[in-house]
């Protein structure tokens, strides 16, 4: 392995540990994406003894600053674009209740013993007898050839020492799409319920990731197996299930929302856009009915589904900002691009829709892109050819009309100034009827025609101009 320790700070901290006569090791992420093929910044140094004094050391030797975590006994430091982090080695045990450590002198051996998975738990030797050697004593590379994940020890006892390991082991498996092995997951879903302990933020960290995979379904699909998704996200387990009546049944809308969710992957990296795509159903199981002569409605599901999405992010400790406000967006205007596709495109309702919807169009086509989950060929080509239309004539009409950040061509304090009267009801109802003119395609979006249909409106609730016209 020596040839893949290019970088030359290896060699500075293996002169260290030489003549300190302490081992150290290279271990853990940064040797797995090494074997990956994975560029990676951050160096876990692992020492037979204090890691803390190490990176002391190091910083002296390397000119760096040192960051000591003492209650983890752990050490930082940044040379150059790397983040490098020392520890001693631990035959580690935690506590039940908590995931702080207690820590104790032990092996190399002992380290990896302790380490959340196989593949997480390679190390390669900085000391001088052996180089560069990979020590891999519970086949870290078997498992990465063949795409598993497991614990190096008994896994209940792993996941028991800490819980996050449980979301890490799945989210791995989304990323790199691995499989996680029987054994490991079995114990997942026994020990399911220690997520408890673990914090909202870092579960949410850890769900995001799977979210940002470039599968997310394979995820999703363990937590929902190993019963975790249940306990961190119900709204979302939630969707899972048919109900049949009269014969009749419904999509399992879980399955479906898997499948726009990895659909959208393939079009987009962006986090808050794959949400839109987790939530933009997550309603129907409570608007869910059975109509008799219709079958299964969900009627409304876009309106709650909107007003579900603060309290699901409150839940779950994402940002109540823009980006929730995006979100909740394109859950409540999911549907309407998809009603334009099955139906003639009229203007007026293209115009809507970029009013509605502004600069945030293309994600919504997007989304409703990847929504069309139908096995059944011929609906698809038809939504696929409508939604090109829908494309087409949103463009024309928006260089046209200009409807998608829309302002309205005379203001509130306008109209008041033209009839000479103050802020109320009237220039309320003005101001709607200009906008409903525009968007219904009566008058055109422009401040003549505006004004015009301004003065004819003001009359009809006998309104007159105060002359000479003030604008
Ligand atoms: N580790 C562990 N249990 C945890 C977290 C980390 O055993 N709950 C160990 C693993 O050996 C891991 C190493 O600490 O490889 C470094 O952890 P971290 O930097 O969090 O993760 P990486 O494995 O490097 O992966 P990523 O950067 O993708 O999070």
């Amino acid at each position: 392995m020596e040839e893949h320790l290019r970088h030359p700070v290896f060699k500075l901290l293996a002169n260290i540990a030489d003549k300190n006569q302490i081992e150290a090791y290279v271990i853990g992420g940064f040797v797995r994406d090494l074997l990956l093929k994975r560029p990676s910044k951050d160096i876990d140094i692992v020492v037979l003894g204090n890691g803390i004094e190490f990176a002391e050391l190091a910083g002296k030797l390397l000119n760096a600053k040192v960051s000591v975590f003492k209650n983890f006994g752990t050490a930082m430091l940044r040379y150059q674009d790397l983040e490098i982090e020392f520890v001693g080695a631990r035959k580690e045990s935690y506590r039940a209740d908590s995931r702080k450590p207690i820590v104790e002198n032990g092996t190399i051996k002992d380290d990896q013993l302790r380490r959340d998975f196989t593949i997480n738990a390679l190390a390669i030797s900085l000391n001088k007898a052996n180089y560069g050697a990979m020590v891999d004593p519970f086949n870290g590379i078997n498992d990465l050839q063949q795409k598993i994940i497991k614990t190096p020890l008994e896994p209940e006892l792993t996941f028991s020492d800490d819980p996050l390991r449980m979301m890490r082991g799945i989210r791995f498996a989304s990323q790199l799409s691995f499989a996680i092995e029987a054994e490991t997951l079995a114990a997942i879903a026994k020990q399911k319920n220690r997520i408890s302990i673990v914090s909202k933020e870092r579960i949410t960290d850890e769900l995001n990731k799977i979210i940002l995979s470039p599968v997310p379904s394979v995820g999703f699909k363990y937590l929902f197996d190993t019963g975790l998704l249940h306990l961190i996200f119900p709204q979302m387990a939630n969707l899972y299930g048919v109900e049949i009546i009269n014969g009749k049944g419904h999509k399992d809308n879980f399955y479906h929302t898997l499948q726009v969710l990895d659909n959208i992957c393939k079009d987009t990296d962006d986090l808050w856009l794959r949400w839109a795509a987790i939530l933009h159903d997550i309603a129907k199981p409570a608007t869910k009915r059975f109509e008799n002569g219709h079958g299964w409605t969900f009627h409304g599901h876009e309106d709650k589904g909107a007003r579900m999405v603060p309290q699901i992010f409150a839940q779950l400790k994402l940002p109540l900002n823009e980006k929730m406000k995006f979100v909740q967006k394109l859950v409540q205007l999911h549907l309407r691009p998809i009603v334009l596709a099955q139906e003639v495109v009229t203007d007026s309702a293209v115009r809507r829709l970029l009013f509605d919807a502004g600069d945030d169009i293309e994600s919504l086509m997007m989304l409703c892109n990847a929504d069309v989950t139908t096995k059944n060929e011929y609906k698809v080509k038809k939504y696929r050819n409508n939604f090109e239309l829908v494309k087409q004539k949103l463009k024309d009409v928006e260089e046209r009309d200009k409807v998608r950040n829309w302002q309205p061509p005379v203001t509130g304090q306008d109209i008041m100034n033209t009839f000479g009267i103050a802020a109320g009801k009237e220039v309320g109802l003005i101001k709607n009827a200009i906008r409903e003119a525009i968007l219904e395609g009566e008058i055109p979006n422009s401040y003549d025609e505006a004004l015009k249909f301004m003065l004819r409106k003001g009359g009809e609730f006998g309104l007159k101009p105060v002359t000479p016209l003030p604008l």
